[in-house]
């Protein structure tokens, strides 16, 4: 059991912080960061600006058949270039959920994302990392925020990027993003039954940081106590 590579499983809602300390804790423990939000919306950049609606059909299927996706260790390629920026406008915001909810979209990502962590292990953030992809990962933490403190967050972030949408349109996008994760019938957004649920409010990254380092030490020293006693 322990001698598999180690699988962080992040899962949790728009805004919770998850790439921030999955990025972090990835760089900490030494293993590859995967970002799955990065993969649903480059798809949905691609279906997007092919004019394909987000509705199951053959168009869809050739598409994602035809997309180009690749990823490495620093970014994530679509048809050979780095989408970085182009997959977080306000436009993807608004569309990938729709496309995310599709089970062609997210039959077309699986393996790609269970590959990655073959060789290295890797910390993985999503919304279905503990329930649908890793669900043997050694470590699954699901973590959360209030939507206000999210929506201020995601508010911030955007002011810095000089996208102007107002405080209360990016709340109210975020409850829509939640609630078309949270409901639709193919990978919802929900807590993992083996999960750790963790509440970022009102704690700074270093500290959501640190609690998720010591929950994966918790768990590692049980995995080694377990092992010594065997
Ligand atoms: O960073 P933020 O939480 O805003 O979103 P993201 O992680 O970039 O994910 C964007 C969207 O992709 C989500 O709202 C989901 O609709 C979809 N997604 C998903 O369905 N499954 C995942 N494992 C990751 C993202």
């Amino acid at each position: 059991m322990t001698d598999q590579p180690l699988i962080v499983a992040i899962d949790g809602p728009a805004g919770a912080g998850k790439s921030t300390i999955a990025k972090l804790v990835a760089g900490f423990l030494g293993i590859p960061y995967l970002d799955t939000g990065a993969l649903y919306r480059a798809l949905a950049l691609f279906l997007d600006a092919r004019g394909i609606p987000p509705v199951e059909s053959d168009a869809l299927f050739s598409a994602l058949q035809e997309a180009s996706l690749e990823i490495t260790e620093k970014e994530i390629l679509l048809e050979g270039k780095n989408v970085g920026a182009e997959i977080r406008t306000p436009r993807i915001d608004a569309v990938v959920s729709a496309y995310a909810s599709l089970p062609m979209v997210r039959n077309r990502l699986l393996d790609l994302q269970r590959e990655q962590g073959k060789r290295n292990g890797l910390v993985a953030d999503g919304r279905d990392m503990a329930t649908v992809v890793f669900p043997d990962a050694r470590v699954k933490i699901f973590l959360t925020a209030s939507d206000e403190e999210r929506a201020r967050r995601r508010f911030l972030e955007l002011r810095a990027r000089k996208e102007s949408t107002g405080y209360e349109d990016v709340l109210e996008q975020i409850r829509e993003r939640d609630r078309t994760d949270s409901s639709r019938s193919t990978a919802p957004l929900r807590k993992a039954d083996d999960a750790v649920e963790l509440s970022t409010d009102g704690l700074s990254i270093g500290e959501v940081r640190e609690k998720v380092l010591n929950l994966i030490r918790e768990i590692l020293d049980k995995e080694n106590h377990y092992d010594a006693v065997q």
